[in-house]
């Protein structure tokens, strides 16, 4: 089912002392909206994050794994790794991912795979740089990310993705997509699922929008109805700033 959703992807962000206060900060902001929340701390500090949101509404989820269940991956972590803390939704395929550390779609759909094989749900990111959106070329782009990442998988499996779709030209910048950009590739990527699994599956898809949201930003994105929430980078480091965005709905 379609859902709204505000995750804060706090990236490499925070040490533990820094995670602990704002999980604390987080915990006393007021929700007012029925979006789910979700935070993504650094990997070594999920289990904290767990333990110190588990009477909360706030779900921890991971930033990343690794498509192996276990093995000879030295630095990486596993996805029954991540649900033995607690963890059982995970941010697969970011652009920042893809950028520095040479992650490809072929690798992207066995990390899927392996999300899905162990229960878990999975955040797929996806966007184009600025050169492809100056030539045009954004929906192609776009489009094939999500076939070659995607498009093997049994339409049965589409309840546990999410999709996020994050310009990299609007990652980090302070430039954001205007939300009739947005909409207009929200509208094409629910296409795209439609041309391959038909209306329902792509109706029930909950599509993220990612890149320089803000308080100041959020409502007028989320208020565009092929934007069902957000995936929010540098505003969800302080949490009046995120849950903000939260209740922007
Ligand atoms: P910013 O909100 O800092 O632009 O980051 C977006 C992002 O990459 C979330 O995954």
């Amino acid at each position: 089912m379609r859902k709204n959703i505000v995750a804060g992807n706090w990236k490499m962000n925070n040490d533990l002392p820094q995670t602990e206060a704002l999980i604390s900060d987080l915990l006393k902001q007021e929700q007012t909206s029925n979006a789910e929340v979700m935070i993504a701390p650094t990997s070594v500090n999920l289990f904290q994050a767990f333990e110190t949101t588990r009477l909360s509404n706030i779900e921890v989820i991971a930033q990343n794994m690794h498509f192996a269940e276990n093995g000879a991956y030295t630095g990486e972590v596993s996805a029954s790794m991540l649900k033995s803390v607690g963890v059982n939704t995970v941010i697969l395929g970011h652009s920042e991912r893809r950028a520095y550390f040479n992650e490809t779609d072929e690798m992207l759909a066995k990390k899927v795979d392996t999300a899905l094989a162990n229960n878990m749900r999975v955040i797929f990111c996806f966007g184009e740089e600025l050169e492809d959106r100056k030539s045009g070329n954004e929906e192609e782009i776009v489009e094939n990310q999500i076939k070659k990442a995607l498009f093997h998988l049994d339409a049965s499996v589409f309840n546990s993705i999410v999709l996020a779709y994050e310009p990299v030209w609007a990652i980090g910048t302070g430039e954001t997509a205007s939300p009739e950009q947005a909409q207009d590739m929200h509208a094409f990527i629910r296409k795209t699922l439609e041309s391959k699994y038909g209306n329902t599956v792509a109706d029930a898809m909950t599509i993220l929008y990612g890149g320089s949201v803000k308080p100041t930003n959020a409502k007028e994105i989320f208020s565009k109805p092929d934007v069902d929430g957000g995936l929010i980078g540098g505003a969800s480091l302080k949490a009046e700033d995120f849950f903000a965005i939260v209740n922007a709905f």
